[in-house]
């Protein structure tokens, strides 16, 4: 059965199309910005205007949609970025709205605190005693603002990616409270504490001042604790999971497609793209073979749709 292409195609048991991958966009101040990002060969952060034509492509591409970061003029203890109606983000969302681009695309809202805090970190900072900690439930209304405000703004989806206890809760009733009932929240439920972000802190200027995110990030060494977080957050009101990071973590995923009967995404991070594109620039992988892999792998795993920086790479090719 393996003998022709024809053959193989027939019988093959996992398939790849361009609306199961999703496109991380990092939306910048200024016009006609397009800043690569040293780490991750072929991204860029992108002002408003690039950030549309980067749509316009992804729709015609066929892509399922897009996940968009931001990166704030400025940064405060606050993170008045994250829920300020005319936020970076919020601005680039008004402008998709218009566009047609955005009718074949689900534009999807990450939701975090750590680009927009001066210290990096995903929460709200306390004293206590000597030691400075991310205060979980101070941290719950500023993210719940900040979902509605992304909502309000034009996202299709939030995307809560923090990882504080609670926020799932929290942003569905201000969400409802908002009038915005019909805003589906995708979880990142199951968000390991891992060193493969390292190159998204550059594209997103979120790198923690002091301290790291072993706090309030899962432990990689558990798995059954990753099921527990994605119970709680449906629990909570969570319509679709994120798991994440994908490639070191497919058992999990694994795990949870088999456990949970919900739509679920697997995020390929930064850190993932960043090692496969270091290969290919030292010849050392074949780039269009390792990058299908890769991405087949994840799908193979029980991810519905994958989020990664190939997206436009590999719809060209299928
Ligand atoms: C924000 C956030 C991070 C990523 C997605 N959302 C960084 C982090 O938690 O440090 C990582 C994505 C990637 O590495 O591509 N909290």
């Amino acid at each position: 059965m393996r003998r022709t292409e024809a053959m193989r195609r027939l019988v093959r048991e996992t398939r790849l199309t361009p609306e199961q991958l999703i496109l991380p966009v990092f939306v910048c101040p200024g016009e006609g910005v397009r800043r690569p990002i040293s780490s991750m060969p072929g991204v860029a952060n992108l002002s408003v205007d690039e950030a549309l034509k980067e749509a316009e492509e992804a729709a015609r591409l066929g892509l399922g949609g897009l996940l968009l970061f931001g990166l704030p003029e400025t940064k405060d203890e606050q993170a008045t970025g994250a829920w300020d109606a005319n936020g970076i983000v919020q601005t680039a969302l008004r402008a998709l709205r218009q566009t047609a681009a955005a009718k074949s695309l689900v534009l999807i809202a990450d939701v975090c605190l750590c680009e927009y805090t001066s210290h990096g970190h995903c929460g709200v900072i306390e004293k206590r005693g000597d030691e400075f900690r991310v205060a979980n439930d101070p941290s719950l209304e500023l993210l719940s603002r900040t979902a509605v405000s992304l909502a309000e703004a034009g996202a299709d989806i939030v995307a809560p990616s923090d990882m504080m206890d609670g926020r799932v809760a929290a942003m569905r009733s201000a969400l409802d409270a908002a009038k915005l009932e019909e805003t589906p929240i995708l979880s990142y439920a199951a968000k390991f504490s891992s060193a493969f972000y390292g190159p998204f802190r550059e594209a997103a200027d979120s790198a923690p001042q002091f301290g790291d995110r072993r706090s309030y990030q899962m432990d990689p060494a558990n798995a059954r604790e990753a099921m527990r977080e994605i119970e709680l957050d449906l629990g909570e009101g969570a319509e679709m999971i994120l798991m994440k990071p994908g490639m070191p973590y497919l058992d999990v995923l694994r795990a949870a497609r088999d456990r949970f009967k919900i739509p679920l995404g697997v995020y390929q991070v930064s850190g993932e793209y960043s090692m496969l594109k270091a290969a290919f620039e030292r010849g050392w992988l074949e780039p269009e073979r390792a990058m299908m892999e890769s991405l087949i792998g994840l799908r193979r795993a029980g991810a519905d749709f994958i989020v990664t920086y190939f997206a436009k790479d590999a719809a060209r090719l299928l």
